[in-house]
């Protein structure tokens, strides 16, 4: 079989620089391969040695290569000062193939570019024969992100993805160079963090009944039960998983609205006095309940207890490689304020505190986490909604409304996720076509993602600073499956990812034919990986969900 190489010109997401190095020719992988790990490599080294020796059926032993060629990693914070901690510079000639990072994660990102180099069977799990020539083109590679925060949200509340399925996305991150997983574990639908103090969280709340098939108009039920939850030891192994891969997990324990799990399972939580929580159950369909938290010192302890068990478990790194681990997300999204309004207890305290209104009370709540977070050294970052009635210094806002949360945030002097639903939510149907499955709100399409800008042009240079970066999001009510997420994340994911890594032009200016034409190579690796991606002449027969409803194109606003 002859080799199957990649071109540089085929990298995604695409690197700041490629060059034919000189001589021309090829580094050929073999059976005599080794890997000389300089310190600090090691981890890439034990990735390399089970990535690629999978795939190849190489050893990769360690070595200096002297008899044999040699993947060199290197550590070169001097030669990569311009590139920063995440960059990289890849050098391949006949002999060697000499990977050098800024820091650690930098060498890390450089193995994944080595490995689109080896062409799509490196993204197997085996050989698929004896006898094929593994060849890396001789090349110069000089590469680094545009932004330190590169982000997926993975909801696993609305339908439960195992701890496998978890682990699996965190390789396809990996492989995108995307850097911080954002876990939303809690909503109104399901509860997914054992929590030992308050098992009831996940022996209640991590169960409904049945579920809503389709959108939340839909007339469809799939009446089975649905659920689960990660195991703290899930939890751990999880975290260090991603940070092997450089990647900084941030828990998302959303509070006080989405919460009707968690009442479910301690009806003390609810607003007692205005309904009774006892009869509640886990919500079996789709929205923005309205049974939220009640503004209770019992309800602020409660969840001071969750969060001390989340702070042990999602600990902050202290050698400043996992730059984002110490951050907690604390949702703060749509809070109905009707059970408030109508709530005694919430009243009185509106007065005790000497609090304008409801959205107040919200604020109040929410600047509690804030202080409780900062006092053990972390970091509160929750959706633009904990913007409204102002915002402690060091908390950092996720702009989901479009852009408007981000730029107060920013102007505010608050770092910024950019995450606007309007460019970067993937349950967003990629097709105007009557075949999408079920299909949500409006079209983005492949291109539409491709052409998504980050930073607002609102922002001066110096407020811009504050855009940490940008991050997808896949909300899962009509992702029942991995194949549904697979679905919705790809290929839309691989445009993000070169959004949020490779130094773009202006939208209008981007080259999207030349991303469509690296993509080619870029859908073997997909299959390669396993991954039901949506190819671009549409969803395959079983793909997609004939009569089950979505949400009109010009259905119901923006609520979700
Ligand atoms: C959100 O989509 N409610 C953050």
């Amino acid at each position: 079989m002859s080799g199957d190489v990649t071109s540089t010109t085929e990298l995604i997401p695409a690197p700041l620089t490629t060059g034919a190095a000189a001589p021309s020719g090829a580094f050929v992988l073999d059976g005599t391969t080794v890997i000389d790990a300089g310190p600090g490599t090691e981890g890439t080294a034990r990735w390399l040695r089970g990535t690629l020796g999978a795939a190849t059926g190489f050893a990769l032993p360690p070595g200096d290569g002297a008899d044999s060629g040699a993947l060199r990693l290197r550590i070169r914070p001097d030669e990569t000062v311009r590139l920063g901690p995440e960059g990289y510079t890849l050098h391949v000639d006949r002999t060697a193939v000499t990977l050098s990072g800024g820091g650690p994660a930098g060498v890390f990102w450089g193995a994944q570019t080595l490995r689109q180099l080896l062409g799509p069977d490196a993204f197997r799990r085996a050989p698929l024969a004896p006898g094929r020539r593994w060849t890396v083109p001789a090349t110069d590679v000089e590469d680094a992100p545009r932004f330190r925060w590169r982000g997926l949200l993975l909801d696993v509340a609305r339908h439960f993805t195992a701890k496998e399925g978890v682990l699996r996305y965190l390789d396809l991150m990996a492989a995108h160079k995307l850097n911080v997983f954002h876990f939303h574990l809690t909503d109104d639908q399901g509860w997914r963090l054992e929590i030992k103090r308050h098992p009831k969280l996940t022996e209640t709340g991590a169960w409904r009944a049945r579920t809503k098939f389709g959108h939340r108009f839909s007339p469809l039920w799939e009446e089975k039960p649905h659920g689960g939850y990660y195991t703290q030891d899930d939890i751990r192994e999880i975290v260090a998983y991603a940070a092997e891969r450089h990647i900084s997990v941030v828990p998302e324990i959303d509070v006080p609205g989405h919460s009707q799990a968690a009442i479910a399972a301690y009806p003390e939580l609810g607003n007692t006095d205005v309904i009774d929580t006892t009869a509640l159950s886990v919500w079996d369909t789709w929205g923005v309940s309205s049974n939220v938290l009640a503004p209770t010192d019992n309800t602020l302890h409660f969840f001071e207890g969750v969060l001390e068990e989340v702070l042990e478990l999602f600990p902050a790194d202290v050698t400043g490689l996992l730059p984002f681990s110490g951050f907690i997300h604390i949702g703060g999204d749509e809070c109905p304020k009707d059970q408030w309004r109508r709530s005694p207890v919430a009243q009185a305290r509106i007065k005790e505190l000497g609090l304008a209104d409801e959205d107040e009370l919200q604020s109040w709540f929410v600047a509690h986490f804030d202080n409780w977070l900062r006092d053990r050294g972390r970091r509160l970052i929750g959706w633009d909604e904990i913007l409204e009635g102002g915002l402690a210094k060091g908390a950092a806002v996720a702009s989901w409304r479009g852009y408007q949360g981000g730029i107060a945030a920013a102007r505010a002097g608050h770092d910024v996720v950019v995450c606007p639903e309007q460019h970067v939510y993937l349950d967003h149907r990629q097709a105007a076509g009557p075949d999408e499955p079920v299909p949500i709100g409006f079209v983005r399409t492949l291109e539409d993602v491709y052409r998504f800008e980050p930073v607002p042009p609102e922002l001066d240079a110096r407020q811009a600073e504050h855009v940490l970066g940008t991050q997808a999001n896949l909300w899962t009510e009509v992702m029942e499956n991995h194949a549904r997420v697979d679905y919705q994340a790809f290929p839309r994911l691989a445009a993000f990812a070169e959004v949020a890594w490779s130094r773009l032009p202006a939208p209008a200016e981007r080259d999207f034919a030349g991303f469509e034409r690296r993509m080619a190579a870029h859908y073997r690796r997909l299959d390669a990986l396993g991954v039901d991606y949506r190819p671009p002449s549409g969803p395959r027969p079983w793909q997609q969900r004939p009569g089950v409803q979505g949400r009109p194109l010009d259905g119901p606003p923006p609520s979700r």
